[in-house]
């Protein structure tokens, strides 16, 4: 797939991939064959080529399988050999710094974190607390007055 990507897009392109271990039924689904199973999924997305891997789980920095061992970011960083991207309640700036100072990630993002604080760069520049994520608030702008609107 990535080489008819590439084919396609030509070399001036970045090509990467999305990939969690969740799955849309299933959000604490893991994969079955632990670490040899990343090595078997990030070594072959690795070697394709790819210009970063992105994973995403519920909390990026915690341990990918059992409770104690490494992030499935640290696990691409291992057998990926390309750059890495963590997304997973990272909004919180400790956490996203430790990912990139510890050598896990290159680059963090920011999925519900973002949305509830559109200005969290300068927020996080600033010292300024952050809004929690307010589904009702950011996902369901019906027309009603609500009880964070009085
Ligand atoms: C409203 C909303 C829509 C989302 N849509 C997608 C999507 O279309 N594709 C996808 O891969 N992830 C989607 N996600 C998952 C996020 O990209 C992200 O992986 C998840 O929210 C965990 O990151 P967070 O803890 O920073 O929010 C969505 C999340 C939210 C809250």
């Amino acid at each position: 797939m990535y080489k008819s990507i590439r084919e396609a897009v030509g070399q001036n392109f970045t090509i990467g991939i999305r990939i969690s271990q969740a799955k849309v039924n299933d959000n604490t689904h893991k994969w079955t064959g632990k670490e040899q199973d990343t090595e078997i999924i990030f070594g072959q997305l690795g070697k394709a080529g790819l210009d970063f891997i992105h994973v995403s789980e519920y909390e990026a920095w915690k341990p990918a399988f059992d409770t104690s061992g490494p992030s499935l970011a640290s696990l691409v960083k291992k057998y990926g050999k390309a750059p890495v991207i963590a997304n997973g309640h990272l909004e919180v700036p400790k956490r996203a710094e430790e990912m990139i100072e510890n050598g896990e990630a290159d680059v963090i993002t920011l999925g519900k974190g973002a949305l509830a604080n559109h200005d969290w760069v300068n927020k996080v520049k600033n010292g300024e607390p952050m809004a929690d994520f307010n589904p009702e608030e950011v996902l369901s702008p019906n027309v009603k007055i609500k009880e964070f609107e009085l």
